[in-house]
């Protein structure tokens, strides 16, 4: 994604945690959240123009290329079109979608792999798990066809998944909320709660994962926390326990599955591909996190240097998000 792409969407962000306000109020971020909706919302309905202007035939705004469109965008396009959606509507659904895919993947890519390099051991322990799922193809021997094996990477490296757990334990904050319908009644442990209808309920969920009794030393970042070996058959597994990243119940993450896949995907060629250490000569320092509606941001960057480790890998997840489960 483009980094301008990217700062609107972050700046539109800023809306979700203004909360009920009305239009007018002058706070700044929440004026410029509500200026970065107009933009990204008229630049998807500008996409959604251009794609009904080219499977019509018709002349396309500005010449566009039309060649590399996604073939979910026009499977939408021909939703909308089945339903008769008007295009100037079309941008306002799309908005959710993207901020959905956008808002929290890349921050959690970001934060797993600093964590990956900044523990001392780990991206060696990583490698040798994931190797064989992504396999390192010189450039001699590309085929230009190599793919990862998600499925592997899902199922047979326990520790990548379990980092990949930890991530979210340390670094998201997810809430889920929910518009009371009818009046109903909560025991929260002490008493019974009554919630009106017309009201609105927020459960934020990264409660639990600060708390000693169900993380123990959860203050530490411990790569191996999630994942679990049955004493009699010595079995290893990996268990979200009381974990919830993607919320809970209908609302639940629609996007979970895919995003499991990218991250895991990305991370595992990542770290065959690049040795990572930091510029600052007094080893890595961690940057602050600010919370969002999910996975948090961070307050800077963090400079790095990296050099490849001279195995590199043709990915093609695409294929395999379409076969592998
Ligand atoms: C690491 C990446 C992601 C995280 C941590 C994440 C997390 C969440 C959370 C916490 C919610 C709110 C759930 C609730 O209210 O209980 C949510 C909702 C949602 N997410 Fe994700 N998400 C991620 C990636 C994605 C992706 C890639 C997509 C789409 C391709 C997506 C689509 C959605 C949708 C459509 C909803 C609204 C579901 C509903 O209201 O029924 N998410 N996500």
């Amino acid at each position: 994604m483009s980094p301008i792409v990217a700062s609107i969407i972050r700046q539109f962000a800023d809306l979700a945690l203004c909360g009920d306000v009305c239009s007018w109020v002058p706070i700044k971020p929440y004026q410029n959240a509500l200026a970065a909706r107009r933009r990204l919302q008229d630049a998807l309905v500008g996409l959604y123009r251009r794609i009904d202007q080219h499977q019509n035939g018709k002349p396309i705004d500005y010449d566009a290329e039309m060649d590399d469109i996604g073939q979910v965008a026009i499977e939408r396009h021909r939703l909308f079109a089945q339903y008769n959606v008007p295009i100037s509507d079309r941008g306002k659904f799309e908005l959710g979608t993207l901020w959905a895919q956008n808002a929290n993947t890349q921050p959690l890519i970001f934060w797993l792999i600093l964590f990956v390099y900044s523990t001392p051991g780990l991206v060696e322990e990583l490698r040798s798990e994931v190797r064989q799922f992504v396999p390192p193809v010189t450039e001699l021997n590309r085929t230009g066809s190599d793919s990862v094996d998600l499925a592997g990477l899902k199922h047979k490296c326990p520790l990548l998944k379990s980092v990949f757990l930890e991530t979210f334990r340390v670094v998201s904050q997810p809430t889920s909320m929910r518009y009371i319908t009818q009046p109903m009644s909560v025991f929260d442990g002490h008493r019974h709660r009554h919630l009106q209808p017309g009201t609105w309920i927020s459960v934020p969920h990264g409660g639990t994962q600060q708390d000693p009794s169900i993380f123990a030393n959860p203050t530490s970042f411990q790569p191996g926390r999630f994942v679990k070996s049955d004493e009699k058959t010595g079995n290893i597994s990996v268990d979200y326990g009381r974990l919830k990243p993607w919320g809970a119940g209908a609302g639940i993450c629609k996007g979970r599955v895919l995003a499991e896949k990218q991250v895991l995907a990305i991370v595992a060629c990542c770290i065959m591909m690049w040795d990572i250490e930091p510029v600052n000569q007094d080893g890595w320092k961690l940057p602050g996190m600010i919370p969002t509606t999910a996975v948090m941001r961070p307050s800077h960057g963090v400079r790095t240097a990296g050099e490849n480790t001279g195995s590199r890998v043709g990915v093609n997840i695409e294929g395999n998000i379409k076969c592998s489960n």
